[in-house]
């Protein structure tokens, strides 16, 4: 019994140590760099991207208000951060751990570079290296390019993918390819993963009703799944490939957020039915609360009674 306290106190806080040692990043993704370089513009979509998606648990870079939670996120203008590679930081925001969630499949590769540029702009010691050039172990020299189209006949996205160098342009074969349409929240996967075939294609079927804008734009995003094999290649375009969709009208009828009077009377009903059963048991439960407060009473008073008239008729 005497050594629950300790356990429990172990338990609960076992991980809080675990994830409180160094997080180590393998190796060969420390040296990840950008393929860009960060400018002006990187800074300020990476301040927007920080602002939806950091700032509730890192706070405002250089104030130090990020949330205490248990290990601390720490603020990103501070050496806790700093003193990451870009590769690590790139590594760590994508794949994340704990507390601290995985954006792999909530920002693009390009985008995580925006976010690390913007973290970058606090560190004046910082100086950026640049990957030159996009080079594939399987093509070396050569820059991939990828291309996408949509073929309206049997709804499919194809993705294209070829490396560039100076002489000549040939078709990457045999690359794992995943296709991503962009939502509110994240990316859905289309399709399962596809490889390209030897002219360097890969087609991906599109569900029917894949919704889409008001005009049916979907914005897919292509990578490659073998990064190291093929770089980090990702592709971003807008294809009309989806069903147009009008948002929901604030107006509608059955909108969330829209008045009792449009609520269907049933629901209403059972609504009014659980609200007045609840406290209509709470009700109860008080009454014989009183009950045995009162019964209490009354015994108490004939105990006292008693030990009253006793007293009166002790001898004098
Ligand atoms: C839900 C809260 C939360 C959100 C949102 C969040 N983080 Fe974190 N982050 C954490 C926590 C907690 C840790 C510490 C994790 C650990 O050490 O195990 C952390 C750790 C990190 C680290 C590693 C720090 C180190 O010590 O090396 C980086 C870099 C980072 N976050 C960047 C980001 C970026 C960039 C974003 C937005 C794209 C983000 N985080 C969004 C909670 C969050």
């Amino acid at each position: 019994m005497k050594y629950l306290i300790p356990i429990a106190l172990l338990i609960v806080l076992a991980p809080g140590f675990a994830w409180g040692q160094d997080w180590v990043v393998p190796e060969e993704r420390k040296g990840r760099l950008s393929t860009f370089p960060f400018t002006d513009e990187t800074r300020q979509s990476g301040e927007k991207l920080y602002v939806t998606n950091c700032i509730s648990c890192h706070g405002t870079p250089g104030k130090g208000n990020y949330i205490s939670l248990v290990p601390s996120p720490g603020d990103p203008a501070t050496e806790k951060i700093q003193k990451n590679s870009d590769g690590e930081i790139f590594h760590k925001v994508s794949t994340g751990r704990g507390q601290m969630p995985s954006f792999r499949n909530i920002l693009s590769g390009d985008e995580i570079w925006h976010v690390v540029s913007y973290i970058r702009s606090f560190n004046k010691n910082y100086i950026q290296k640049v990957m030159q050039v996009i080079t594939s172990s399987a093509y070396p020299g050569a820059v991939i390019r990828m291309t996408m189209g949509y073929n309206e006949a049997d709804s499919t996205v194809f993705v294209s993918a070829s490396a560039v160098d100076e002489k000549k342009t040939v078709a990457v074969t045999g690359a794992g390819v995943r296709l991503f349409a962009r939502r509110y929240f994240g990316m859905m996967a289309i399709d399962e993963e596809k490889t390209t075939d030897e002219s360097g294609k890969a087609a991906f079927r599109i569900p029917a009703g894949l919704p889409g804008d008001r005009e049916g734009n979907v914005h897919f995003s292509a990578k490659f799944t073998d990064e190291d094999q093929f770089g980090i290649v990702s592709m971003d375009t807008i294809l009309l490939a989806g069903d147009r969709t009008i948002p929901v009208s604030l107006l509608a009828e059955r909108a969330m957020w829209n008045n009792v009077r449009k609520a269907p009377v049933w629901v209403l009903l059972t609504y009014t039915i659980g609200v007045i059963a609840v406290w209509g048991f709470i009700f109860l439960i008080m009454m014989k609360l009183r009950d045995i407060y009162i019964i209490g009473s009354i015994i108490q008073g004939k105990k006292s009674a008693e030990a009253i008239t006793e007293t009166e008729n002790q001898p004098t």
